[in-house]
């Protein structure tokens, strides 16, 4: 059976220069099983056909309301009866604004409250638009209302500026309509607008209490339009020029989970020890090598992000006084003094504005009781641990891995061994279900 079989979908369009994208996200739908009919405002015949849409749909395309001919056809309370679910992708800033006002002045917003079927809105828009207060307060109230939000993605914009508020691709569309459909849905998180997101003559002066709040939606399985910064491999700290102490991780769990993460829409920022392991698609990747450059790296990229995940191997000590040329064998014993590096998890979470952290825990033993110790200790949300030294289970380089998922206060999850593409998946669920029951 097919994802969307028998859904009946109303593909509203309007007016953005995104909705060349709509006819794909058509087709995408239709490849689903879906059956889709569109309704496009005036705005968005400026930019495409309906001529389009009537071809790859093979069904009328709907533009008017106060049209006798159209009415007698299929009018607009027989549309807003047949739909199963309404998604409006692109949806303008304007749209936005006429739909939280309850406007009904043409026919896709009569249809919208002439519906009890489902909404969700893909918005794209210019950045700014996306992050000015007042598009940021009408779509808080089309949530507060139960509409659903699909993106926006951040990235590269048709105006040739960069930042969050492009259309989500019409795949990643078509997946969460499909998580939608089968009921995955989880609660709408209101995430605060990242500061450089500020317009100007916008309220930016409110007290920090009071900022206005930009608006990400977190569906289970999906984590769109999250921003995830994780941390993966090794540190190496240097003795001299040619030698260094390092360990054993090979990076590859924390590359499934930037990966995966991906996958399920977040924007991510992956730093990276020395690893010879390839960037996942889409992911953007920082090079460090010591603890300290890591521990730098990772202050900075967690500045407004939502999620971080420290699966890195970070050397707790480094060399104290690195020789600066190579050291000369001369005597039986040498000593090097270490000193601690700092804790990039604890001072993390110790942010005034932190983000939902979630640490990794290698143990030989006592698994539960270090993990949880670390837990609180660390006051994370969540920490993965698992059992290392067996023979069975090498973890370090293997692609295999399982996991016991600690939460406060006596939550926990297993997950059972499998490949680290498929615990990271699992994992990465437990934190959008815990983000949206923080
Ligand atoms: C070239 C061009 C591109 C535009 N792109 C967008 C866009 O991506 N998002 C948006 O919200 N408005 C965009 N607009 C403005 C909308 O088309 C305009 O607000 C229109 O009234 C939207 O009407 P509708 O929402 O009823 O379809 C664009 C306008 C022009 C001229």
């Amino acid at each position: 059976m097919q994802a969307l079989q028998d859904k009946k979908i109303l593909l509203g369009i309007s007016g953005g220069i995104a909705s060349y994208k709509s006819a794909i996200l058509a087709r995408r739908l239709i490849d689903a099983g879906a059956e889709v009919r569109v309704v496009m405002t005036t705005g968005a015949q400026a930019f495409i056909t309906p001529l389009t849409f009537q071809a790859l749909t093979g069904n009328p395309v709907h533009t008017e309301l106060l049209d006798t001919a159209a009415e007698a056809a299929m009018g607009h309370i027989e549309l807003a009866r047949w739909a199963d679910i309404i998604v409006i992708a692109p949806a303008s800033a304007n749209l936005i604004a006429r739909l939280s006002h309850g406007f009904a002045d043409d026919l896709l917003t009569t249809l919208v409250l002439a519906s009890d079927a489902p909404l969700l809105l893909a918005p794209a828009m210019n950045r700014l638009m996306w992050s000015n207060a007042a598009t940021q307060e009408n779509t808080r109230t089309l949530i507060a209302r139960g509409v659903t939000l699909l993106g926006p993605d951040e990235g590269a914009q048709a105006c040739g500026e960069t930042g969050a508020g492009r259309m989500l691709e019409p795949e990643d569309i078509r997946d969460l309509v499909v998580q939608f459909a089968n009921n995955e849905m989880l609660s709408q998180v209101a995430i605060p607008v990242e500061a450089d997101n500020h317009v100007p003559g916008t309220p930016s002066d409110t007290p920090a209490n009071q900022q206005p709040t930009g608006v990400k939606t977190a569906l289970r399985n999906s984590l769109a339009g999250l921003h995830i910064v994780i941390t993966a491999g090794p540190t190496v700290e240097p003795i001299d020029p040619v030698r260094f102490i390092t360990n054993r991780s090979s990076g590859k769990m924390g590359f499934a989970l930037a990966d995966a993460a991906h996958r399920k829409q977040a924007k991510v920022t992956l730093i990276a020890g020395p690893v010879t392991l390839e960037t996942p698609t889409g992911v953007t990747r920082i090079d460090v090598d010591t603890a300290k450059a890591m521990h730098t790296a990772a202050l900075k990229a967690v500045e407004g992000a939502d999620v971080f995940i420290s699966v890195a191997a970070v050397a707790d000590y480094r060399v104290e006084n690195v020789a600066e040329e190579k050291i000369k064998k001369n005597d039986d014993n040498m000593t090097l003094t270490l000193v601690r590096n700092p804790d990039i998890l604890a001072s993390i979470s110790a942010l005034p504005d932190r983000p939902f952290c979630v640490g990794f825990a290698a143990e030989t033993q006592h698994v539960e009781k270090y993990a949880r110790g670390k837990l609180k200790k660390k006051n994370l949300d969540i920490i993965a641990a698992n059992q290392v030294g067996q023979s069975d289970n090498p973890v370090f380089g293997s692609d295999t891995n399982s996991l016991d998922v600690y939460w406060p206060a006596d939550g926990h999850r297993r997950i059972a061994s499998a490949t680290k593409k498929q615990v990271a998946a699992e994992l990465l669920d437990i934190i959008a279900e815990r983000l949206a029951n923080r």
